[in-house]
Order: structure tokens, then C-alpha cells, then sequence
């Protein structure tokens, strides 16, 4: 059955236009092989919003991405808004806004470490030439990156923590790490659901040794997981759980952890598949246990990349991917998805490489080559 969808495209700063590109390519593949619609509705964000809008997100995107199915984001910041205020800069001002508007709580990071890329890998080759395949399941909209309060305050001559004989001005900041009960089990269900797709194992990351949330997620986390009886559970500190990472990335299958956890650990797993350009990922809102189209933002896992903007060198692969998850999670159409991701792994498996994952004797290609020979291999 074909199908018309419209799709928001806010391809942002640094490579984001240039990976962008490739991305819509294979989608364009997609319609083709599929006989689909896609309409493409772009719209400005970030660095370029505020150059052209003064608003890192402007109320015409947020309009335009409410009237389609789905976003999908290129990324967004550089060297040339870092001088603003923290709070105006590209990625507070507009992807933490974006996730919160659409009520994006759940992010899903795949790494998955390709046994032919593993050569790239920081990771000792003995733990790493088999690959490795882990799912990070991260709250998205909760803890430490919302909660209230969160601000920084003067201290006056006399007031607790006052030291007077600093030279520095003097300053009380916080920030509050809230989670309810709710907030945990949605995306408590999610990661178990997701793990019965995969090896069934699920780890929570918390440090229930220091904080109440941890707590709270443990006891939330065990009597949820009675409802997944052939999925199992273990749960580890968040500091463990980084040293364990690099020992034995094969231990994990889905990692379960809290906004700021999820922050840390999924940069950590997708730096030991050695290809940060490879990896994408989704962040899905209120319907994503369902089976109905579910809204979402999906994009690349890494970054701008300022160093290499312009110059037709970056990896288009995970924002190619985060297409496929689009196909998956948003618009429900599997086969689609399986399509783009088959199509990335045969290119690599026939050699095509961007210079990121290159090893001597491959076809070295830039961007537009590799969506190239990415798009070829898209068929039904
Ligand atoms: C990420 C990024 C963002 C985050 C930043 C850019 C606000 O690091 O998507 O992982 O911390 O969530
Ligand atoms: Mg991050």
C-alpha cells in the first residue's frame, strides 16, 4: 500500500545541510521503489534560524513541523554562536526547546559496531572484532535537564557559602534532577519492548547508591519489569557501567538510563564503534508504545562538526540511517527502513568508505559519492 507523508526537514548548521542531501536522496529512492509520497518541507533551525530569524527556533518551524508527520534533523551550533549567552546558543536554545514542544521523551541510540568497521575502533581489536550491538534507551525530556529550579544566584556578605576573601564574584547555582513515577514507566515499557526485538536483556543505569531518583527508578524498574517476565534486568552504577563499556561492550544489549546518564554513556558507546558518522537516532513522544504513526525527531549522533563543514568529506551514514528510523519508528513502513539500512551495509561491505572509516585498500569517497552508492543499493 502506498502512502503520501509530509516531512519536515531542518537540516541546521555545520554538515547538516551537506549529510541532509544524501539523506533525502535515499528517501527519494524510497518513494521510487516503494511508489510513496514524501513531501519535504524545509525550515530553518539553529545557528542559521538565529542569523536569519534572530530565533534559534522560530515560531515558523515549530508551525511547520506541526503540520507533518514527522521531523527529521540535520544538527545544529558551531564556533559561530558560541560567543552568545548559553542559553541562546544553538543547541540550548533550540534542540532542548524541540524535545520538550513535542514531548520527545524517549531516545533511541543505537551503536552498533559493524565487524568490518571495527578496525576503527579505540576499543583493544579483541573486544571489538565480532562488533557489538547496543541499544541506549534514554529519557528525554525529564531529570536534570528540566527540572526547576535550575538557576544561579548572587550571594551577599554574610549569606552561607559567602567567602570573602575570594577575588571571584559570589554565586549559588543549581539545578534539580526530578523524575515522577510516570515519567519512568513510559519509558520503562518502551526499553522493555524494544528489548524483546533485540537479545532481551535489559540494564539499568542509575547510581541508586547517591541519588533518590536512582532509587525511585530501581523500585519503578523491578516492579514494571514483572510485567516482561522473558526479558531480563540487571542494573548497574552509572560509573560502572562506564568502565564496563570499554571492557566488554558485548555484555550489553539495551541500557536503560536517565536524561544525563543516557547523555554520557550513549557518547561513550557510539565512540567505541569507532564511526560517530555512522550513528543515528530517534526521539519519539506520547504515542511511540503504540502502533499507530508516531511523531518524532531523528537525527544524527554527531554534531556539526565544524572542522569539516564545506568540504564534501563528512559521513552522510547516520543521518542516512536516521532516515531509516524515521521509515521505522514514525510512518511504520519496516520494510522500507530494512531497505536503507541493507543499502548502507552492502556500500560498506563493497568497499565504499568515507575518509572517518577508511582503511587502505577501500574506495575512498566523499559525501555526495557514498549517498551516491548508498541510493544505488535502495530497491524493494
Ligand atoms: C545530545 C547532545 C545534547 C544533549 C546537547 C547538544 C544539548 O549532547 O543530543 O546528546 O545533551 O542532549
Ligand atoms: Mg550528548
Amino acid at each position: 500500500m502506498s502512502s503520501s507523508f509530509r516531512i519536515a526537514v531542518l537540516a541546521g548548521d555545520g554538515i547538516g545541510p551537506e549529510v541532509m542531501a544524501e539523506a533525502l536522496k535515499a528517501l527519494h529512492r524510497i518513494e521510487a521503489a516503494f511508489g510513496h509520497r514524501f513531501d519535504f518541507i524545509e525550515a530553518d533551525v539553529g545557528g542559521i534560524a538565529i542569523d536569519r530569524h534572530g530565533a534559534a527556533l522560530p515560531q515558523a518551524t515549530l508551525d511547520t513541523c506541526h503540520g507533518c508527520a514527522s521531523i527529521l534533523f540535520g544538527s545544529v551550533g558551531g564556533p559561530k554562536w558560541e560567543k552568545l549567552p548559553p542559553n541562546q546558543q544553538p543547541e540550548r536554545a533550540a534542540l532542548l526547546p524541540i524535545r520538550k514542544h513535542f514531548g520527545l521523551y524517549a531516545n533511541l541510540r543505537p551503536a552498533i559496531c559493524y565487524p568490518s568497521l571495527a578496525h576503527a575502533s579505540p576499543l583493544r581489536s579483541d573486544l571489538v572484532k565480532d562488533g557489538f550491538d547496543i541499544l541506549v534507551v534514554r529519557e528525554l525530556t525529564g531529570g536534570i535537564y528540566f527540572g526547576q529550579p535550575k538557576k544561579t544566584d548572587s550571594l551577599s556578605e554574610g549569606e552561607a557559602g559567602f567567602d570573602a576573601l575570594s577575588r571571584l564574584s559570589q554565586k549559588r547555582s543549581v539545578d534539580t534532577m526530578i523524575y515522577t513515577t510516570a515519567e519512568i514507566e513510559r519509558i520503562t515499557r518502551l526499553a522493555f519492548m524494544a528489548a524483546r526485538k533485540r537479545q532481551s536483556r535489559v540494564t539499568l543505569v542509575d547510581k541508586a547508591n547517591v541519588l533518590e531518583t536512582s532509587v525511585h527508578w530501581r523500585t519503578t524498574v523491578r516492579e514494571i519489569a514483572t510485567d516482561y517476565a522473558d526479558v531480563s534486568l540487571e542494573y548497574i552504577y552509572v560509573d560502572n557501567a562506564a568502565m564496563q563499556v570499554i571492557r566488554n561492550p558485548r555484555h550489553f544489549d539495551v541500557m536503560l538510563c536517565e536524561n544525563m546518564f543516557g547523555d554520557i554513556i550513549s557518547d561513550e558507546v557510539a565512540a567505541a564503534t569507532g564511526s560517530l558518522g555512522m550513528l543515528p537516532s530517534a526521539s519519539l513522544g506520547a504515542s511511540a508504545a503504540s502502533g499507530a504513526t508516531t511523531f518524532g525527531l531523528f537525527e544524527p549522533a554527531g554534531g556539526t562538526a565544524p572542522d569539516i563543514a564545506g568540504k564534501g568529506i563528512a559521513n552522510p551514514v547516520a543521518q542516512i540511517l536516521s532516515a531509516a528510523l524515521l521509515l521505522r519508528h514514525s510512518l511504520k513502513l519496516e520494510a522500507e527502513a530494512a531497505s536503507i539500512e541493507r543499502a548502507v551495509r552492502e556500500t560498506v561491505d563493497d568497499g565504499f568508505r568515507t575518509a572517518d572509516i577508511w582503511s587502505p585498500n577501500m574506495h575512498k569517497v566523499g559525501t555526495v559519492s557514498m549517498g551516491d552508492e548508498i541510493a544505488k543499493r535502495v530497491r524493494k
